[in-house]
């Protein structure tokens, strides 16, 4: 009786570990607007266990997940049930934000992730976690038939038309700023370089992004200021920037003389981070992208992007 009352305790115990140990919930940090944003697993605890430890809740919302402002930057995380898929999203809790934050620097520090670029991203995210996030989340939209194919926006200069993305739900969850910027649309969330054969790597820089930018097909400007006054005669300008050592975002031109852009997964918009419309991305509010590497034009049927 004994002997059988034991091992079921060892049983039972050890099917609790088992069931601890194959529990891993998904942590993406919503912050890059051209790359894949960092995710990693927190390995060992539900989701909901992880909503617990982290603290309350302010911005519990499911299905938020896969929506987003026009806002660069910092905004918000989601937790991913790695059993069902089921997804939170967390934002406007400093409690909660800060333990998820706390998750993140724990990974890349494992990951050997470069000091400055990793320390850049935790300082502008503990700024917009104490300053809150004023999240413009996308209602739900239309759903219109998916393109099989890239599609390609004229090779002059064209109107502003945010719906065409925005009111898309694919076009606009697939689709980064770099897409958005050279006019074509892969719904691949297009990487500088990918399309020409060699993706940018290493430390994101102007001299890297500039030459696989060129790989693809877009025509670097000699001078470096921005053309506020012109068009060009074929084709449209766009502009880089960079977050240095951690991302990069585009701009474009469009017909208006305004330059637009679309924010990683999010809507379309030619405001700035101060909601002004942007007539020189040089002296535009483009926290925390600050470093303009240069302008380029593109011709769409010309470029090769994946
Ligand atoms: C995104 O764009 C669509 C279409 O223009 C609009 O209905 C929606 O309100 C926009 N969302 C935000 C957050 O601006
Ligand atoms: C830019 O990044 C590349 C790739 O990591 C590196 O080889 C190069 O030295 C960097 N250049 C500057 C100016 O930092």
């Amino acid at each position: 009786m004994l002997m059988s009352h034991l091992s079921l305790m060892v049983f039972l115990s050890l099917a609790v570990f088992y069931v601890a140990a194959e529990q891993k919930t998904l942590v993406v940090m919503r912050v890059f607007s051209s790359r894949k944003n960092p995710q990693w697993y927190v390995d060992g605890v539900s989701r909901d266990e992880l909503l617990r430890i982290a603290g309350p809740l302010y911005g519990k919302e499911e299905h938020k997940c896969n929506r987003q402002g026009s806002k660069l930057g910092y905004t918000g995380f989601n937790i991913i049930d790695s059993s069902n898929d089921e997804c939170v999203y967390v934002v406007n809790s400093v409690e909660a934000e800060s333990y998820l934050l706390s998750t993140y620097v724990k990974f890349m520090t494992v990951k050997n992730e470069d000091p400055n670029a990793l320390n850049s991203v935790v300082e502008h995210v503990k700024t917009v976690i104490s300053t809150g996030v004023q999240t413009e989340l996308v209602p739900e939209s239309p759903v219109y038939p998916a393109a099989n194919e890239v599609i390609r926006g004229p090779d002059h200069v064209a109107n502003y038309s945010p719906d065409t993305w925005n009111l898309n739900l694919k076009a606009l969850l697939n689709n980064n700023c770099y897409n958005y910027g050279t006019d074509v649309r892969t719904d691949t969330f297009a990487q500088p370089g990918r399309g020409s054969g060699r993706m940018w790597s290493g430390s994101m820089n102007c001299t890297m992004l500039l030459d696989v930018c060129t790989r693809d097909g877009l025509i670097p400007l000699k001078s470096k200021q921005c053309p506020v006054e012109e068009q060009p005669k074929i084709g449209h300008y766009v502009s880089l920037v960079i977050w240095s050592g951690v991302d990069y975002h585009w701009y474009r031109k469009d017909a208006g003389g305004y330059w637009s852009h679309k924010p990683g997964i999010g809507n379309v918009t030619d405001i700035d981070a101060s909601h002004n419309k942007i007539l020189n991305p040089d002296k535009a509010d483009i926290t925390p992208y600050k470093e303009i590497c240069g302008y380029f034009i593109v011709v769409p049927s010309k470029i090769t992007i994946e």
